[in-house]
């Protein structure tokens, strides 16, 4: 994996799992321009891999995760065009986050705000530390989440509910995001990142195939009626079906020995 300024990229090569590191932590890993480039062509790298089988995402620090946004970046916006421009790319690179085929387990290990608490919305799992503060404060900024936060918070925990964090912008901690929905799982700040590994190498021990066109069934199907949602369950699955790995999972069952799978 190639040097980044603003992220750390480690790979442990015997699981397969990744840990995607913000490493701006002076600025609470606000994300900037800068950033988000090299986020992109993280992802590509992380995408293109052999070796990567699960991603987790964190923050470097005690503090934060990601603090959101870079405010300084949205001060300087010039209008409405530069604005929308401003929004897409960050859209651009977090749709990348939920479009990778493995799976990816967001860790959050402090404010998860604005432009944090939508990255963390991009991951498949989220687990926070006992720390960990979320929200989306923009309006206090005089504008709206941007990063895809009107959309992927309203879908996660009901629309009125994302409006109640959106209007106030008011954080929550880590057991109310818990009890909201926002998060899956809540633990201590010294395990934080030992429970998103080993969940993260669970997954990546699974036939990396049948992940894959899970995530796809439901990133895809949940924005579609439940018809058209369904009839692409019924390709995907067809899909699985066609793999050798279905041949080596059912086998395995059959014959009482744990399956060896190929990812193909
Ligand atoms: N963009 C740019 N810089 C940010 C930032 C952001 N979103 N969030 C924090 N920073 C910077 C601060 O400006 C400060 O930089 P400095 O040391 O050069 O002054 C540094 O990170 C530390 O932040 P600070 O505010 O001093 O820490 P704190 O512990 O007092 O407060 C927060 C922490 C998270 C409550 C506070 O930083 C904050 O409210 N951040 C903005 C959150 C937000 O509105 N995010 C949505 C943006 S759309």
């Amino acid at each position: 994996m190639k040097e980044y300024t603003n992220l750390l990229i480690e790979v442990e090569p015997e699981s397969g799992v990744a840990l995607l590191t913000i490493n701006r932590a002076d600025k609470l890993n606000a994300l900037n321009y800068a950033l988000l480039t090299e986020m992109s062509e993280a992802l590509d790298e992380i995408g293109a891999s052999a070796v990567v089988r699960a991603l987790v995402v964190t923050g470097a620090g005690s503090k934060a995760f990601v603090a959101g946004a870079d405010i300084g970046e949205i001060a300087a916006l010039e209008g409405e065009e530069d604005g929308a421009d401003f929004a897409r790319f960050g859209q651009a690179v977090f749709a990348r986050i939920e479009a990778l085929e493995i799976p990816v387990v967001i860790a959050i290990n402090g404010y998860a705000l604005g432009g944090g608490c939508e990255l963390a919305l991009c991951g498949d799992i989220r687990i926070a530390s006992e720390t960990a503060q979320l929200g989306q404060p923009e309006v206090n900024l005089g504008v709206i989440p941007g990063y895809g936060g009107t959309q992927r918070l309203a879908r996660l925990i009901g629309r009125d509910r994302a409006k109640g964090l959106i209007f106030t912008g008011e954080r929550v901690g880590a057991e109310d995001a818990y009890r909201l929905g926002l998060v899956d799982r809540v633990v201590p700040a010294a395990d934080l990142l030992e429970e998103a590994f080993a969940l993260a190498r669970n997954l990546a021990a699974k036939a990396p195939r049948a992940i894959a066109l899970a995530k796809r069934a439901i990133n895809e199907g949940s924005v579609l009626p439940l018809n058209q949602a369904i009839a692409l369950e019924a390709d995907l699955f067809g899909e699985a079906a066609a793999t050798q790995d279905r041949r080596e999972g059912t086998n395995a069952f059959i014959e009482k020995r744990q399956p060896k799978w190929s990812g193909t």
